[in-house]
């Protein structure tokens, strides 16, 4: 199908609560050791987002500094899409209270869930609408609380989650750049693997989780890995061949942060070298969603990113889904 308008990302931000959990903190609350985590996962600590404040205050923090670093104001939006597993609300949705929160008036919102893969979801959304002229401007918000769905006493899950918010804003670009392609898909049948009940629990569900827990995130660890370890380097290969590019020749390589292992595994079948993917995981976790547009937010502020560079974005998560992006990127 060819489009109207080539689409890319205008300017980024990311909100990251203050409160730092550590391996050591961990020590403390489940049988675990700073060593077999950091070896295990490359973590060291996590973002822990305060009690009593909200998903939509990261959010709307992350969207406002977007807003900022694109010149857009936020009247000139026509859609907002926030990518989330962990909202307030149900309803209303975590859009419509970013919407309300910044004032986009004119802008149409509604939320999405593909876990992990929620912001790479969420851009392919976001370039269709500008790419046939629906929307001019496209706001794109991942934001999770994922330390209030955690079993804090499931030593094989709480040592991976953070909290965080990540934003995009996107709009026209010249064409050739911004979006170059991008692919999603799904595989329902493993849905089973990664389950975070919300209305419904089968006896199955009550079975792997601790005692009179109800939503809380649990996941069949090694059978994410293989799926990760295959769908993140295969997606890389698609979205480059799509958009006309060499994996060899790609500036950076985005990865959803879920665990060094996997990152590694991705880096040795694409034969890249490690520092052209980029990691943050020491330092936040799992973010789930927001763990890209984090990672594009902090490259960013640490001008790591040409105008030109080529990037491929590529992340796996619930569902399961997975997803990449490939951009030619074109902030200054
Ligand atoms: N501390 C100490 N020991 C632990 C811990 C811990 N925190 N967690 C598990 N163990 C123990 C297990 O009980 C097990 O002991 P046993 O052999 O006596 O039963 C042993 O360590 C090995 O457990 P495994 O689950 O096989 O450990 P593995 O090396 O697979 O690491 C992990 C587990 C880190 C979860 C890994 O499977 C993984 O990273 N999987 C990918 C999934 C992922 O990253 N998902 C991200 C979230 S989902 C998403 O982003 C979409």
């Amino acid at each position: 199908m060819s489009s109207l308008y080539a689409a890319g990302i205008l300017g980024t931000g990311s909100f990251l609560p203050e409160k730092r959990l550590t391996n050591h903190d961990l020590e403390k609350i489940v049988e675990t050791t700073d060593e077999w985590i950091h070896q295990r996962t490359g973590i060291r600590e996590r973002r822990i987002l305060e009690e009593g404040a909200s998903a939509l205050s990261m959010a709307k923090s992350a969207a406002k500094k977007a807003l900022e670093r694109s010149g857009i104001t936020a009247d000139a939006l026509d859609l907002i899409i926030v990518a989330t597993v962990t909202p307030d609300y149900l309803t209303p949705s975590m859009s419509c209270s970013v919407q309300a929160g910044i004032g986009a008036v004119n802008a149409a919102a509604f939320d999405i869930n593909a876990a992990c893969t929620g912001f790479i979801y969420a851009l392919n959304v976001a370039q269709q609408y500008i790419a046939n002229g629906a929307a001019r401007h496209v706001l794109v918000v991942a934001v999770e609380c994922l330390s209030r769905v955690t079993d804090w006493q499931d030593r094989k899950t709480c040592v991976l989650f953070g909290d965080g918010a990540g934003a995009a804003v996107l709009g026209r670009v010249e064409e050739g750049t911004g979006i170059l392609a991008s692919l999603v898909g799904a595989d329902g049948t493993q849905g089973g693997v990664l389950t975070l009940p919300a209305f419904h629990m089968t006896d199955a569900d009550r079975a792997v989780r601790s005692e009179g827990k109800t939503q809380v995130l649990w996941m069949d660890g090694s059978e994410v890995f293989a799926f990760a370890a295959r769908i993140m380097s295969d997606s890389v290969r698609k979205v480059s061949e799509k958009a006309g590019l060499l994996v060899e020749d790609l500036n950076w390589i985005f990865p959803h942060q879920a665990n060094m292992r996997i990152l590694q595994n991705a880096q040795k079948r694409l034969k890249v070298p490690m520092d052209r993917i980029y990691s943050n995981l020491e330092q936040t976790g799992n973010i789930s969603s927001a763990s890209i547009p984090v990672c594009l937010d902090e490259a960013v502020e640490k001008g790591l990113l040409k105008k030109g560079d080529t990037l491929v974005l590529v992340a796996f998560g619930g569902g399961l889904t997975y997803g990449a992006t490939a951009i030619r990127w074109t902030m200054d």
